[in-house]
Order: C-alpha cells, then structure tokens, then sequence
C-alpha cells in the first residue's frame, strides 16, 4: 500500500534535514555535495550524504548512505515512509540507478520528494525505476 501523505511540516522538516547533512558531505571530485534524509514509518529520520574516493567508483551517494545507516541502526525489517534528496548544484537532481535499485529494496512504497530550485518535485519508486529487479 503506498504511503499515506506527508504533511507540509513534515516535509519541510525532512528538506530541512537533507540540507542539513549535505554540509558533510566529502565530494573533494565532483563538487557536487548531495544531503539526503529518510522518515521511517515509527517517525524516525535518518540522514546521510555523499562521500567520494580517490577511486571514484567506491563512491557512496546520499541516498545510500542514508539507507544504510537506517538498516544499521533499526535493521532491515524497518519502514521507510519517505526520503527527501538536496543537493548544493543549480539543477534538481535525480537518484542514481544504483540508488533507484536500493530504495526499490528498502522503500518500495516510500515517497520521495527532489528538491532543487525551481521546488520540489515529488515521485515515487515505481516511477522512477519500473520493473526493478527483485529475487
Ligand atoms: N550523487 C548522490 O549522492 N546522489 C544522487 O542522487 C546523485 C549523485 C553523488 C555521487 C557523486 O558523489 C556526486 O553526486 C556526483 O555524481
């Protein structure tokens, strides 16, 4: 079932969260600096950002890195009823297709709000990754 509506508060709240967190973020490469932050369906947040390598291929996006610290801290089983994705650049910016295949195992149902300067657009999963892969 998909998630039920975010309120205005809450959705500002988790912006405010990602924009928050993009502040340490480590893009020495791109400059590109990504926040990301993710509400869980207890009203839990958690944030994460991008953190790149010398060796660019090890570089872990916002979005994951949020993701993952959700399953560290409250395990796998737990429900992610939205994530919010900012970035510092002057276009909105999309999750990456290794992003779209996590939040498709995570947050299948969750809302996802991109937020750039013209505003916020709001998606979902099935949307932006249809027919994702699935064992
Ligand atoms: N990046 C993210 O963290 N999330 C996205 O949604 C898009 C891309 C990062 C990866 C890399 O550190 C930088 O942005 C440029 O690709």
């Amino acid at each position: 079932m998909p998630q039920k509506r975010l309120s205005e508060t809450q959705r500002r709240k988790l912006i405010k969260a990602a924009q928050a967190v993009l502040r340490n973020a480590y893009a020495p490469y791109s400059r590109f600096r990504v926040g990301a932050a993710l509400l869980t369906t207890n009203g839990k947040t958690f944030v994460g950002c991008n953190v790149e390598n010398s060796s660019y291929g090890l570089t872990n996006c916002a979005e994951r890195t949020a993701i993952f610290a959700a399953v560290a801290d409250i395990g796998p089983r737990m429900g992610i009823r939205a994530i919010a994705v900012v970035n510092d650049g002057d276009v909105r910016s999309s999750p990456c297709g290794a992003c779209r295949q996590v939040i498709y195992e995570f947050a299948p149902q969750a809302i996802i709000l991109l937020s750039g300067p013209k505003g916020v657009r709001q998606t979902t999963i099935a949307e932006l990754l249809p027919e994702g892969f699935r064992l």
